[in-house]
């Protein structure tokens, strides 16, 4: 293998950018050269990529999103769009690919692979959704980025016997709201994996401000409802005036933990070195601090990962 090229796609996260900088120093050190696409698919598409050198990821590592920048690409879904992705890698004489993103993108990526293109994918979504690896990249910077928000909340609220509702985003995967609650010292975590009864969590509410407590924070995931309408469903029950914050695309941005740095480090050169062992048609991941290879058939077959029980049952030890 001689050349290799790198993209990332699908909604962005912190960590892309040190996947990013180790698949180019990892390929260049062992001496391929490093195309960079621009855009994702969409720059396949549009042939627009560079010859990438070990400058090109200087001071990138602390940043976060991703330089190559991230597009959800309509044309990859169809037929001639992935023929046409093929045939441009082709003509850059590229052997082997790498695709940082969420199951979106590594389906786009089986497309090139069923074409004739070696393909590693790299996990990579806030929502913690993708299985077969304990942590995808962004996650754990999408937690300190909530935790931050909230603890600023608690200082508001604490001020003014308030109760905060906070909509976090994960598409329908509940452990960012979990994790972040647990995390936090939240009242209530609303998760699509839970079920959860309003009756309950006002009842709660009430009793929290007979005991005299200053303020209440009420987590729901996206995938459950808006915090607009858990608001609507509790103000006419609780004493507490509430307000409601909508975290939305604040929780994807940032410069990256060093946790989401290392990982993306390691997964970037675990990808660069799969590559180079024939290895194709492959999903990196963590599982136990240990670097896994998993098939993208498995991983695509597979149900969402499903959240851990035993941050379940913490959360219930810990009154969430
Ligand atoms: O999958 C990552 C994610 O940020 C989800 O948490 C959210 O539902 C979605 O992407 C938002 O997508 P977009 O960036 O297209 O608005």
């Amino acid at each position: 293998m001689k050349r290799i090229a790198v993209l990332t796609s699908g909604g962005d996260c912190s960590g892309m950018n040190a996947a990013i900088r180790a698949v180019v120093r990892s390929g260049l050190s062992a001496g391929l050269d490093v195309v960079g696409i621009k855009k994702g698919y969409r720059g396949l598409i549009d042939r627009d990529y560079f010859m990438m050198n070990t400058k090109s990821v200087s001071n990138t590592l602390q940043r976060g999103g991703t330089f190559l920048q991230s597009a959800r690409c309509k044309e990859m879904m169809e037929t001639a769009g992935q023929d046409l992705a093929a045939s441009n890698l082709k003509g850059l004489g590229v052997e082997g690919l790498v695709v940082i993103g969420g199951d979106g993108s590594m389906r786009g990526a089986k497309t090139l692979m069923d074409r004739g293109i070696k393909v590693i994918g790299i996990p990579a979504s806030i929502d913690n959704d993708i299985p077969f690896t304990d942590m995808s990249l962004g996650v754990d910077t999408a937690l300190n980025n909530i935790i931050y928000a909230v603890d600023c909340l608690k200082d508001t609220a604490s001020s003014h016997d308030r109760a905060f509702i906070v909509e976090v985003m994960g598409r329908d995967c509940g452990y960012l709201t979990l994790v972040a609650a647990i995390a936090c010292g939240a009242e209530h975590a609303l998760i699509p994996e839970v079920p959860y009864n309003i009756g309950d969590i006002c009842d709660n509410l009430r009793k929290r401000y007979r005991e005299g407590r200053d303020n209440s924070i009420i987590m729901v995931a996206e995938g459950v409802a808006s915090a607009q309408e858990i608001s609507e469903q509790i103000k006419h029950h609780i004493r507490f005036e509430s307000r409601i914050m909508v975290l939305g695309h604040y929780q994807r941005g940032g410069s990256p933990t060093a946790f989401d740095r290392l990982l993306g480090s390691r997964f970037g050169q675990g990808a660069v070195d799969a590559l180079l062992n024939s290895q194709s048609g492959k999903m990196v991941g963590l599982a136990g601090n240990q670097l896994t290879f998993t098939d993208f058939d498995k991983v695509f077959n597979a149900p969402m990962r499903p959240l851990n029980e035993t941050m379940v049952k913490l959360a219930h030890k810990l009154d969430i």
